[in-house]
């Protein structure tokens, strides 16, 4: 593994424009669960999966009652809030910091990677933090809407103050497009860069698992999959090399090499 590590920052440092892919297995070092990993919550519970595919559908066709039920059930994610990152997202933002890392592109809701700093961050999957008019696409702040309130009043599902639209939560639920804004920027990104730092993700949700397969196709970036387990981008050679592992031991080794290296 150390050989690996030290492939990762010369790699690293030769990169003119390196970005990082993360998904749920950079933050099981901070207490949530992933989603398929041994204690992952679809592994644990695969009614809830199912559930959960059922979801948009079920906003579609009736917000006011995905509301009420989304108000009253707890989390699955369990309470993100007191959630506080750990060495894996610090060291993508040291990276950043460096002037290595262009922007960080997450699956993951839980806003740790903007606890732990990161200025230029794509959330592909949204934010547990902020809501999203699904009309124009405006996002707010969790707490702009007195959901509680609305609720004791019957009024149901929030609208959007600028076009009247129905408001969601911002996490994007199975079959939900990609909000326009971020699919784009993402793609931009993964065609741009000649470096892809891949963490914690099992790359089986698409469209996300499209941006390692677009930069390969695109030609000469190198990807790097740092992960418990291997993928399917490990095995059918998308990625270049995978450094087997924990994403808060690994990426902090990555780091302190990476500034041993530009000193
Ligand atoms: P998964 O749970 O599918 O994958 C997490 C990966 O991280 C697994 O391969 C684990 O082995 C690995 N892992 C766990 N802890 C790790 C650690 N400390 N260090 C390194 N690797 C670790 O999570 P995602 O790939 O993020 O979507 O899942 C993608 C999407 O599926 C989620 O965004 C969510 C889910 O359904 C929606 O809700 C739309
Ligand atoms: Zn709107």
């Amino acid at each position: 593994m150390e050989k690996l590590i030290e492939r990762a920052v010369r790699d690293l440092c030769g990169s003119a424009y390196a970005i990082a892919l993360t998904g749920a297995g950079i933050s099981t070092e901070s207490g949530i669960a992933d989603f398929r990993g041994p204690s992952g919550i679809w592994t644990r519970d695969p009614e809830a999966e199912r559930r959960a595919y059922r979801s948009y559908e079920k906003f579609l066709r009736n917000p006011k009652e995905w509301w009420e039920e989304r108000l009253t059930s707890p989390s699955l994610l369990g309470n993100l809030e007191k959630a506080v990152p750990n060495p894996g997202h610090y060291a993508l933002t040291e990276l950043e910091r460096l002037g290595i890392l262009k922007c960080v592109i997450t699956q993951n809701v839980d806003g740790l990677h903007q606890k732990a700093g990161i200025t230029n961050l794509f959330e592909y999957h949204g934010s547990v933090l902020k809501l999203r008019c699904v009309s124009c696409g405006l996002r707010f702040a969790q707490d702009a809407f007195d959901l509680e309130k609305l609720r004791r009043e019957d009024q149901l599902p929030p609208r959007c103050p600028k076009c009247g639209g129905i408001i969601k939560t911002d996490g994007v639920a199975f079959g939900e497009p990609i909000p326009g804004d971020v699919a784009s920027q993402s793609l931009e990104e993964a065609g741009k860069c000649d470096l892809m730092l891949i963490c914690g993700t099992s790359a089986v949700v698409y469209p996300f698992a499209n941006l390692p397969r677009f930069a390969r196709e695109r030609g000469k970036t190198i990807i790097i999959e740092i992960n418990a387990d291997p993928t399917p981008l490990t095995e059918e050679g998308i990625s270049d090399y995978l450094i087997q592992g924990k994403t808060g031991e690994i990426l902090p080794k990555i780091v302190e090499g990476v500034k041993k290296a530009v000193k």
